[in-house]
């Protein structure tokens, strides 16, 4: 059968997601095209909700590897298509699930927070999941006299460890590298070009511990997102991974949005493109399959969280 011609490729994406009653979400940092063709866009704890109520069977996921794994732990029964297998996590790298037995055997009362950005092998490992949306509340909800490991991401653990006052909250060293690539002396730089921007940064950020002092707001993805629409401030310094940017200009044509950093660019969430969306559709690849047991106990502290936040 001759193949169907589209006029552009957001048709052909729109006429295969029919032809597999298939879904395409995708994070915040995903390229513009693939934030236009997708069903659904956010942070990595709407990601996770949505995953949890969406009846779709097939869904193309957008992002990097553990945000896929995270979808297939919380709806097994659907079929969880990445574009590009290659696209992982640097910082979900930085530790692995048996540096977690270790901390575990030497606290034996101790409570394991993982953030969202790990391998299903670590979550399973962990007692509570969480994300730069709720890491605070999560926290907060575990008892006063139990240690806590937060792992791996140094930077929101502090953040975190700062705002709860919380002395006995143990972190590990792992950082982002595209977040670390954000500098103090450039967000000087540009607030003193910019004095009337608001100032918004992610709490992964490397010099999140030494430009916390002047941050208008530390949020998630999203929570930026929304609050550039939401505040009536007409300029904003945005410190995370460029990608944001693209519905914040979207959703407020009149405002002006400066990157803190234009070198603050995931290589992995850009690994995704429209053509390898299309090619993701047309052969159903590739599939994401976390092993059942692994599963089963990696479903646990995702589950608390989405129950706390
Ligand atoms: P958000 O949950 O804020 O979208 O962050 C996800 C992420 O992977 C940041 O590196």
């Amino acid at each position: 059968m001759a193949k169907a011609i589209y006029d552009n490729i957001q048709e052909e994406v729109l006429a295969l997601k029919r032809e597999r009653r298939a879904v395409l979400v995708a994070h915040n940092y995903q390229i513009g095209e693939i934030q236009e063709a997708a069903d659904f866009v956010g942070d990595s704890l709407n990601l996770a909700r949505w995953a949890r109520k969406s009846d779709a069977e097939v869904v193309v996921f957008c992002g990097v590897h553990f945000m896929a794994e995270t979808a297939s732990i919380l709806s097994p029964e659907k079929k969880i298509l990445v574009p590009d297998l290659e696209a992982g996590c640097s910082l979900a790298d930085m530790i692995r699930p048996e540096d977690v037995r270790r901390w575990k055997i030497e606290h034996p009362r101790g409570v394991v927070v993982a953030y969202v950005n790990t391998s299903a092998v670590v979550k399973a490992e962990a007692d509570y999941c969480c994300t730069s949306a709720n890491a605070e509340k999560v926290v907060r909800a575990i008892p006063e006299d139990r240690e806590i490991f937060f792992i791996p991401d140094f930077y929101l653990g502090s953040y975190v460890k700062a705002k709860t006052g919380r002395e006995n909250l143990y972190l590990w060293r792992g950082y982002c590298p595209s977040h670390v690539l954000i500098q103090t002396e450039e967000i000087r730089r540009l607030r003193s070009e910019h004095p009337r921007a608001e100032f918004i940064m992610h709490p992964e950020c490397g010099c999140l511990t030494k430009s916390i002092q002047f941050a208008d707001q530390v949020l998630s993805t999203e929570g930026m997102i929304r609050y550039a629409k939401e505040s009536p401030s007409e300029e904003f310094i945005v410190a995370t991974e460029t990608g944001v940017l693209y519905r914040m200009r979207k959703d407020n044509p009149s405002k002006r949005f400066y990157p803190a950093s234009e070198q603050a660019h995931c290589n992995y969430m850009k690994m995704n493109t429209l053509e390898k969306v299309v090619e993701s559709l047309e052969n159903l690849q590739y599939e994401v399959r976390v092993p059942k047991e692994i599963a089963e106990r990696a479903l646990q502290p995702i589950e608390r969280m989405i129950a706390i936040s």
